[in-house]
């Protein structure tokens, strides 16, 4: 499964990156909106910092205008993904920035109803959200089953991007239904690496080590 970095955060992405684990980042407003300086230069870095995909999501609500920010978020760097909004206008942006080979990331995915109509538009991405589902009560991870269900069933290549990713139990789960992506914020990323038992056995081990080496002295 890959792993991408939800944030905007060129320091962050920079750290996760040089972990060697990174495959990609996704980015949305509220996230650029954090940052300082002009967006379209922000994603340029990020695109020299991570050799995968990067989206960015257009602002415009209508057709004509998502089509416009989309070829102005497309021209930024090869490896911009235009990311829109699961509405009408959106899906038909989708198809249309597809049948141009610009990839498309399709967000603010709630139902598998949505997650087929991503793939009919020749999404490259689908982003269901997890977190934001659990939040009001309903299983967020039972929607990627039902969409990795739905894509096998018919061989469709959008991959699914298990986004709004809240804990590592959310990216295990993910990678044990077999999604193809987990973007997480940097500290989720952080988290998984935690367990009480390597730090203790870290410790221990070099206690022993340098009580060994004191011995020997
Ligand atoms: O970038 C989309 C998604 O990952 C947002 O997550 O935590 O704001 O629900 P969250």
């Amino acid at each position: 499964m890959k792993l991408f970095v939800d944030t905007g955060s060129i320091k962050d992405i920079e750290a996760i990156a040089a972990l060697g684990i990174l495959d990609g980042v996704t980015t949305n407003p509220s996230l650029l909106a954090k940052e300082p300086g002009d967006f379209r230069e922000n994603l340029k870095k990020i695109c020299g910092i991570v050799k995968g995909p990067v989206s960015g999501e257009v602002t415009a609500t209508d057709f004509t205008g998502m089509m416009r920010e989309g070829h102005d978020i497309a021209k930024i760097d090869d490896c911009m993904v235009v990311k829109v909004p699961l509405t009408r206008d959106g899906i038909k942006a989708c198809k249309a920035l597809s049948g141009e080979r610009i990839r498309v990331n399709v967000t603010l995915c709630f139902s598998a109803a949505q997650a087929l109509l991503a793939a009919k538009a020749g999404a490259t991405f689908v982003s269901p959200f997890v977190g934001r589902l659990d939040d009001v009560g309903t299983n967020g991870m039972d929607l990627i089953r039902e969409i990795v269900q739905i894509y096998d069933n018919y061989d469709f290549t959008t991959e699914v991007l298990v986004a709004s990713c809240r804990h590592p139990m959310h990216v295990v789960e993910a990678a044990r239904i077999g999604a193809d992506i987990a973007t997480c914020p940097p500290a989720v990323i952080g988290a998984l690496f935690n367990h009480p038992l390597t730090s203790i056995g870290l410790e221990k081990f070099l206690k022993d080590w340098e009580q060994a080496q004191a011995v020997k002295a």
